[in-house]
């Protein structure tokens, strides 16, 4: 048991190429003048590629499970994001069997945020928080400023453009740019706008450590059905888990672990080998214990190392 390798459910080889795409575009993004965003053409043959691709990665799995994509500087959020988002929201489209055009939600997911490098918003910024008055306007008009770049392709679908304009848009009418509310607001957009918070408050769990992954869930859960659509939640939160196979994590005990299978059903009690006891005692051969077994109930994830 103990030489289990992590799963990949994205091949690295993929994921290097889609955050080379997303550096390049959004490099390009920040050096164009205004008047010129009409220039800009969106690497869409390349991210219908990729997307193809996570969604045959994801879909050899015997169950639909993914989970974010680890960072340790804030300078990776803004090309790793989107293709967490993208992950998230092929993998909940992909589970929702209702999605025809899978495609769209992909690069919607993928493209959501690129209106953000034409603002003076810096990463520092997840989703705009600890924004001053002046900034929030700014930050508030990155929907339409990215729909503004794509308006001229043809390539990319009305779909496409309706996940990019209406990716803060939220249910309970609190969101923006226009304050839609439930079914105004298109299902890709809010399946991606569910992948949107889920990925901005995991890579803020592995930040700032301020909010712990098991903790993201229950924000996502208290969402739900008020600024999030309920059903898509439930079935993002039964196929995307809030710990990657293979982080290092503490537990409410003490000890040191790292994740060594997601467990499907209860995402936030995967099984785990024992590396370290309290007081970082480095054991001889890490134990493994499935988080799910009553008598490991009392063992909780409360952080990320
Ligand atoms: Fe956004
Ligand atoms: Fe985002």
């Amino acid at each position: 048991m103990l030489d289990r390798k992590p799963r990949q459910t994205v091949s690295t080889e993929v994921r290097i190429r889609a955050f080379k795409i997303m550096k390049d575009l959004i490099a390009e993004l920040k050096g164009a003048a205004p008047h010129a965003l009409h220039t800009i053409d969106p690497p869409y043959e390349e991210l219908l590629e990729i997307v193809e691709e996570i969604q045959e990665n994801v879909g050899v799995l015997p169950e639909l499970l993914v989970s974010c994509t680890p960072i340790s500087d804030i300078s990776e959020y803004e090309y790793v994001h989107p293709f967490d988002v993208a992950v998230f929201s092929i993998t909940t489209a992909l589970a929702l069997e209702s999605v025809k055009r899978i495609n769209d939600v992909g690069i919607g997911a993928f493209l959501h945020d690129i209106g953000l490098a034409l603002t003076k918003i810096t990463a520092d910024h997840i989703e705009g928080e600890g924004l001053l008055e002046d900034d929030i306007k700014s930050y508030r008009s990155h929907p339409e400023l990215g729909v503004k770049v794509l308006r001229q392709h043809p390539s990319i679908s009305a779909f496409v453009k309706a996940i990019v304009s209406q990716h803060h848009e939220r249910m309970d009418g609190s969101g923006f740019p226009r304050g839609f509310r439930g079914p105004d607001i298109h299902l890709y957009s809010r399946i991606v706008a569910c992948a949107d918070v889920y990925s901005s408050l995991l890579h803020k769990s592995y930040l700032d450590k301020t909010i712990n992954p098991a903790e993201v869930v229950e924000y996502m859960m208290s969402f739900a059905g008020f600024e999030l659509d309920k059903d898509i939640v439930r079935v993002m939160l039964s196929c995307v888990a809030p710990f990657p196979e293979g982080a290092t994590v503490k537990l409410s005990t003490g000890e040191l672990a790292v994740v060594s299978q997601l467990s499907s059903g209860v995402l936030t009690r995967p099984v785990v080998q024992v590396l370290a006891k309290e007081g970082e005692n480095w054991v001889k051969t890490p134990e493994e214990i499935d988080l799910r077994q009553p008598e490991h109930q009392t063992r909780l994830i409360v952080g990320v190392v």
